[in-house]
């Protein structure tokens, strides 16, 4: 299969994931509070673009069914009811439940690869399920990172070497050349919290006081 990365939102084209298998990549943090909360057995997530759609959605699937995540600025929003840390995410809080989430960069990634033929949500939690579900499915495959406010991130670009580290192992791949530089990151990289330390966004997350939500 042909491996290609898209390294923000900024830069998604219509002709790149048209009909493709899409990955999107936010590890820090949408995409991992999306994977715990399905973990964690809600009915399912809808992510929006903007704040004004997920209360509209809100209001019309019901008040007592739904819950509203997400964040602006890394922030609980005002009258939601979690932030977007995946801790606040658990079984109790989100079993039999539907999510609906706007972030600044993860959902706004999401709901700009409708085009594609499907889109897994993929972080470090679940990234080795992803792979063998694209190894079942053997089509070409493009990574999207989220990245930050349009700009490459490093915690995404991780991620996705470490997923294409994961299907080069049981196969030969044909990757682009920024497939390759995601995997040699990830080969180059064995201490992970190392590598991430130095990533804008973890840093944010660090000044936050939300160092428990980076060691998840
Ligand atoms: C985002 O989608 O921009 C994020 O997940 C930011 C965060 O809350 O860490």
């Amino acid at each position: 299969m042909k491996i290609d990365i898209i390294i923000s939102a900024d830069y998604i084209r219509k002709d790149i994931i048209e009909n493709k298998v899409v990955v999107v990549i936010d590890m820090l943090r949408a995409t991992s509070v999306i994977t715990t909360a399905l973990m964690n057995g809600c009915k399912k997530v809808i992510p929006t673009l903007t704040i004004e759609e997920a209360l509209k959605l809100k209001a019309s699937i019901g008040e007592k069914e739904c819950i509203l995540g997400g964040e602006r600025k890394a922030l609980k929003i005002d009258g939601f009811d979690l932030s977007n840390s995946p801790l606040e995410y658990t079984k109790e809080v989100v079993e039999g439940k539907t999510i609906i989430i706007t972030t600044t960069n993860g959902t706004r990634t999401l709901t700009s690869c409708l085009e594609a033929k499907r889109i897994f949500v993929a972080c470090m939690l679940n990234v080795s399920a992803i792979a063998e579900k694209l190894l079942s499915l053997n089509e070409d495959v493009v990574i999207v990172n989220a990245g930050t406010n349009g700009q490459f991130s490093m915690d995404d670009f991780i991620c996705s070497g470490y997923m294409i580290n994961l299907l080069c192992e049981k196969d030969n791949h044909d990757l682009s050349d920024i497939a390759k530089t995601a995997k040699y990151i990830y080969e180059n990289n064995t201490n992970l919290i190392d590598y991430i330390k130095e990533a804008r966004h973890y840093n944010i997350l660090k000044s936050l006081n939300l160092l428990k939500d980076l060691e998840y």
